[in-house]
């Protein structure tokens, strides 16, 4: 297949590599999937419907690994991404100047309401929101998008660092009130709740506190505007960030709930863990950064336009440094690279309407970088992607 490769980055690809086979650059072709893969869609029905409640526990169930050769491409010198909480000040400082330097950047998705390419990031997660959800390739379509917008920072803004995460069961388990957590600080994070305003509540979110302008930080309006949406549409529309804290949903983004994701055999449990069911009374980790902090009226809370908050990207590095740190276990390898399932259209678990994902299937982002497939993105320390994680 001919690969469309970054049509705006055109100096070496230092922290991302694009290619379109694993083992060009000496990665050894990992093995072929498990038999997991054929696991019961009856069990995997019934766990889909009914959710297992996790059981709590404080203490991590998995170790903190490191990515052991052979797997490794011995080309890639990985970028380390690091905790929020573990920047010096100047680091923080650096990663919020790059992002509003790609606010500004030449934008390349066409997209009528992009001002720049953090929009188009937006503006394209915007378009394919309906394709990318509750499918067997969520987390790894977000893993290559993010990788995408951590390479532009470095690229088109000189960003010197990787992408950090924001592990937020490390704040949750702080005891402090969310808004003296330190990524939500006004002089070195991203600022904090925007003041309580009443709104429509259609799903029900417990314990909104919020729902207006961010009014202090970075990106505060009228300095930085949210161009695209809401909803799906992607004209130029800007209105100021807002966030809608939820204490109540933030809660479920801790070590428990890790751990429930965790506690997963194969792909396709994990993938399902990590999504788990669309409803607010059934925890899951991925909706906790987002409606903890979005709300019902905050933009990390509206499905199609939560990029345009950049706290997004550090909640995205943290479900996958999650994913990570359960790929790269001594007992989930060599599978773990390899192995992936779950349906492709939304949703589908039966795959009455449609087949699962494989290896070869691709995932696209627009114009801001080629199509990979799904083996592409497996691996992260490999030719694609070269990036690794530090412990929190
Ligand atoms: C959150 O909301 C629920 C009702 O939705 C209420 O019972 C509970 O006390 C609230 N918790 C906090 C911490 O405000
Ligand atoms: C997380 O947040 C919830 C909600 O405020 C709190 O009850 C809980 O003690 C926190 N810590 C852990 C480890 O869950
Ligand atoms: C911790 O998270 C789990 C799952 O995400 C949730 O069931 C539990 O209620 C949370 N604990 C607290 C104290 O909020
Ligand atoms: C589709 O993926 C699910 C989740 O891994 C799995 O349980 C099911 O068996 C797969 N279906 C087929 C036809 O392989
Ligand atoms: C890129 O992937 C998408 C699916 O995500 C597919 O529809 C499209 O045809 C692919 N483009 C190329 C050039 O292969």
């Amino acid at each position: 297949m001919k690969m469309k490769f970054f049509p705006v980055i055109t100096t070496s690809l230092v922290g991302l590599a694009l290619s379109s086979t694993v083992s060009a650059l000496g990665c050894p072709a990992p093995p072929p999937p498990p038999p997991t893969q054929t696991a019961s869609p009856n069990n995997y029905e019934a766990a889909a419907a009914k959710p297992v409640p996790p059981k709590p526990s404080v203490q991590p169930l998995l170790p903190w690994p490191t990515p052991p050769k052979p797997y490794c491409n011995s080309k890639c010198v990985p970028i380390v991404r690091k905790s929020w909480r573990k920047l010096s000040d100047s680091e923080k400082s650096q990663y919020i100047a790059a992002v509003k330097c790609l606010k500004k950047a030449k934008t390349v998705s066409g997209l009528a309401g992009a001002k720049g390419m953090f929009d188009d990031f937006q503006g394209i997660h915007s378009v394919q929101t309906p394709n990318i959800h509750w499918v067997g390739h969520f987390i790894l379509w977000h893993r290559y998008f993010l990788a995408v917008y951590e390479n532009a920072l470095r690229k088109q803004c000189g960003y010197a660092g990787a992408q950090p995460y924001w592990d937020w069961e490390t704040d949750n388990a702080s005891g402090l009130d969310m808004d003296d957590w330190p990524i939500f600080d006004s002089k070195t994070g991203f600022g904090g709740n925007g003041p309580y305003q009443d709104g429509a509540n259609p799903f029900n979110i417990p314990n909104r506190s919020g729902g207006g302008c961010v009014p202090d930080g970075p990106f505060a309006s009228p300095a930085f505007t949210v161009n695209i949406g809401p909803g799906t549409s992607t004209t130029y529309n800007p209105h100021c960030l807002a966030r809608d804290f939820s204490r109540t949903l933030m809660g479920w983004g801790n070590q428990t709930g890790i751990n429930w994701v965790w506690d997963t055999p194969n792909y396709g449990w994990f993938a399902r863990r990590i999504e788990n069911i669309p409803d607010f009374t059934v925890p899951n980790i991925h909706g906790s950064g987002h409606f903890g902090v979005g709300g019902a009226l905050g933009t990390m809370g509206d499905a199609y336009n939560s990029p345009g908050d950049p706290i997004f990207f550090l909640h995205h590095a943290n479900l996958d440094r999650v994913f990570w740190q359960w790929q790269w276990q001594p007992k989930n390898l060599p599978h773990s690279l390899s192995d992936v399932s779950g349906p492709i259209i939304p949703f589908d678990y039966t795959n009455k309407q449609g087949g699962n994902v494989t290896t070869t299937f691709q995932v696209n982002i627009g114009g801001l970088a080629g199509n990979v497939t799904l083996l592409d993105l497996l691996n992260t320390q490999s030719t694609t992607l070269c990036y690794t994680y530090a412990a929190p």
